[in-house]
């Protein structure tokens, strides 16, 4: 069979994750994607920096802006990050120019991904971002395909890896937060700008991509109330656990149905945890979310939610999937009458 033909825009953490995925696995890839998956391109702006991979083999581009101009490629995997600029550039001229677009930029999907999801309909391309939510758990698949007859009320969960990985190990070790912090970065867990992990930003961005997929609402990033976990202390997390509580930073969207009109609410904030609750012994970087459907009942999605692997792992997924034939994005336009959904009130007050 024909193989897909990728291009890499961006080779941090998890483009050098990829590529050693995809050359690790490429038979059993190839099976499951009923082709092979070949890396016609990679590209970043510095060629000399060691990743780890042995990059030598590959058509190099000195510009990521430059994949979506090949004509040979199928597929554009952008890996860039940033909510607009060279990102969104590639993103809006790859699917313009018939090409699918695999991301695991939560940043821009929960700012633009209405916009490219359209674009790819009307190209008759495929946009996906597993990789933009939780790393390495399936929960965009598990919400858009696996809990797709459900209506759910709420979902919510452990987002954003670094926080959980400061949280749980001041918890265990009394480390301080910036040691902890300045770990989890070494560890390829942290953005580029950590501040948007520990202020909950990257987990707000996450929360808006799921709650449009959960409910099938506009995505709403300027309207989750966000606060990280910047002011929490070891004294806090001390005091919590002398309560038999941990504090993890909790990201939860539902339907408020109490006002006039059903309303949206999403929040990221530092909860208490009870000791029994399972989501307590979520420690590390992992993630974990929780959906309930008016048929499924509770769903509990648990694994790693940052690093080099697992990330790499739901990108390769997507490719998977359109190395199969899928088009099109796990959200659309809303057309029903939750559409029009306003923000819910702060706080249920
Ligand atoms: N900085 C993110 C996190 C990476 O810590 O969860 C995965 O999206």
């Amino acid at each position: 069979a024909e193989p897909l033909n990728i291009a890499l825009a961006g080779l941090g953490t998890v483009g050098a994750g990829v590529v050693r995925l995809i050359e690790t696995n490429a038979e059993l890839i190839a099976r499951r994607a009923r082709r092979p998956i070949r890396i016609s391109a990679v590209s970043a702006r510095d060629r000399t920096k060691d990743r780890g991979v042995d990059l030598s083999g590959y058509r190099w581009l000195d510009d990521p802006a430059d994949v979506a101009g090949q004509s040979d490629i199928d597929v554009v995997v952008e890996m860039v990050g940033g909510s607009d600029g060279p990102a969104l550039a590639l993103a809006r001229k790859a699917i313009a120019g018939g090409k699918s677009f695999v991301t695991a930029n939560k940043a821009m999907i929960a700012h633009h991904g209405l916009e490219l999801a359209a674009a790819a309909e009307a190209a008759g391309v495929a946009l996906k971002f597993e990789a933009a939510v939780a790393g390495g758990i399936p929960v965009i698949k598990g919400l858009s395909e696996g809990a797709a007859a459900n209506a759910i009320e709420r979902v919510y969960g452990i987002l954003n890896g670094t926080c959980n990985y400061i949280l749980s190990t001041m918890e265990d070790t009394g480390r301080d937060f910036a040691d902890v912090l300045a770990e989890a970065q070494r560890l390829g867990y942290a953005e580029a700008d950590p501040t948007f992990d520990v202020e909950g930003i990257d987990a707000a961005h996450k929360l808006a991509i799921l709650a449009g997929i959960a409910f099938g609402t506009r995505l709403r990033f300027d309207a989750v109330e966000t606060t990280g976990i910047s002011g929490v202390m070891a004294a806090d997390i001390a005091q919590a656990r002398a309560l038999g509580y941990v504090i993890r930073l909790i990201g939860t969207a539902e339907i408020d149905r109490r006002g006039a009109a059903p309303g949206l609410f999403q929040r990221v904030r530092p909860h208490l945890i009870h000791c029994d609750h399972p989501l307590a012994s979520v420690d590390g970087a992992t993630n974990a979310v929780v959906a309930e459907g008016n048929f499924m009942g509770r769903l509990l999605f648990q694994g790693a939610g940052a690093g080099e692997g697992p990330t790499a792992s739901a990108v390769v997924a997507d490719l998977i999937d359109i190395a199969r034939g899928e088009k099109g994005a796990a959200f659309s336009m809303p057309s029903h009458e939750l559409e029009s959904l306003e923000p819910a009130q702060s706080g249920h007050r």
